[in-house]
């Protein structure tokens, strides 16, 4: 069966290593199977749920397309637009905010994470966030979403609003459950500095991620400076457990080299940290600086961004604004 798949990350800067293991390099296997059909969305209208400096956003919008494309994904093969220039995403998202339920959402952690103690003064952009999401991916009869861990609640959020308005307007099969694609293993990276937490974008040091825009000089600076433990390395997967620093650092490494976790912590069993960082550092170094360096090459093609962007836009337009118009015969407008 064809794979219909959709994705979507946000446009506020900084995308970090987190990103591309968790998503990115997913999104570029997916494309390189001629057998997928793939659209990558630049959720701009996402962005805007937290403050956002208009010049900056656009900017990042451009950086986000060119990271894309950075990374392998073929402008030829997938789809790559930006979510607030097709105006179904909104519309659907609208409709679709009148099947969800309060307390779905009530129960979602990542508004709850981001909203903090003071949730009072959170958008209302921030809260209905994952039914804008749902809109994005149904719009598309999507079958499978390629995310990071961090997701998985937004996609089950989806399951059930698709579920729902089939059942309520008796439209069997109407929207289509998407599948989640997230990877078994490191799923979740974690923060440089606290391994507990996750590799965030909004996180205020620096030294917290791996930008997909650092420098040599800055991956070597920040994995030398990432945080670690006073043993030597493992021996066991089952020792990484309680070692969260160690386990993601490992894990980065496993996932970037493509050896399982055991092989890797077999390969650096009792060795000290120096040497592991060192291999760290030149795998880090081989995968990131050529998407660096391309991103800040396509960055100073802004034309043929935009270009990218206006060609991915009138085919999402065709596609959604079919969809859009048989939700209207559903509804009843
Ligand atoms: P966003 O922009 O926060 O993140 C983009 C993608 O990166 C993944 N990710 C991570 N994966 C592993 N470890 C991490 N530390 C890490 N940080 C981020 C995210 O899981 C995501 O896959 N709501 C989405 C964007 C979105 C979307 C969609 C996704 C909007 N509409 C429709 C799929 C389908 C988001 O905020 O991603």
């Amino acid at each position: 069966m064809k794979k219909k798949i959709f994705s979507g990350v946000q446009p506020t800067g900084n995308l970090h290593l987190g990103n591309y293991l968790g998503a990115i390099k997913n999104f570029v296997e997916l494309n390189n199977d001629d057998e997928n059909k793939c659209i990558f969305c630049v959720v701009d209208l996402h962005a805007i749920t937290v403050n956002q400096d208009p010049k900056e956003l656009k900017n990042n919008i451009r950086e986000t397309v060119a990271t894309f494309i950075a990374s392998g994904i073929d402008p030829q093969k997938s789809i790559i637009f930006n979510q607030s220039k097709v105006s179904a995403h909104s519309e659907a998202a609208w409709i679709l905010s009148c099947v969800a339920r309060m307390g779905w959402l009530n129960r979602m952690t990542q508004f709850k994470e981001k909203a903090g103690k003071d949730k009072e003064k959170a958008s209302i952009g921030l809260y209905s966030y994952p039914v804008l999401m749902a809109a994005d991916i149904l719009l598309y009869d999507t079958t499978h979403v390629p995310v990071g861990d961090d997701q998985k609640q937004h996609l089950e959020l989806c399951r059930d609003i698709a579920q729902k308005f089939n059942n309520d307007f008796k439209t069997d099969n109407f929207f289509i459950s998407p599948e989640p694609l997230i990877q078994k293993e490191f799923s979740r990276i974690m923060s440089l500095k606290d391994g507990t937490k996750k590799m965030s974008k909004s996180e205020l040091s620096d030294l917290s991620r791996i930008n997909l825009t650092d420098e040599k000089e800055q991956i070597i600076n920040k994995i030398k400076k990432a945080k670690t433990d006073a043993l030597p390395l493992p021996t066991t997967i089952k020792e990484l457990d309680s070692r969260p620093e160690t386990k993601n650092l490992i894990g980065i490494y496993s996932s970037l080299t493509g050896l399982t976790l055991e092989k890797s912590v077999e390969k650096f069993a009792e060795k000290n940290f120096s040497e592991f960082k060192e291999s760290l550092t030149q795998i880090l170094i081989d995968k990131i600086t050529p998407i660096s360096n391309e991103i800040k090459k396509l960055l100073s093609e802004k034309n043929y961004l935009d270009e990218i962007l206006t060609e991915g836009c009138k085919k999402a337009e065709i596609i959604s604004a079919e969809k859009i118009k048989k939700i209207h015969e559903i509804v009843g407008f």
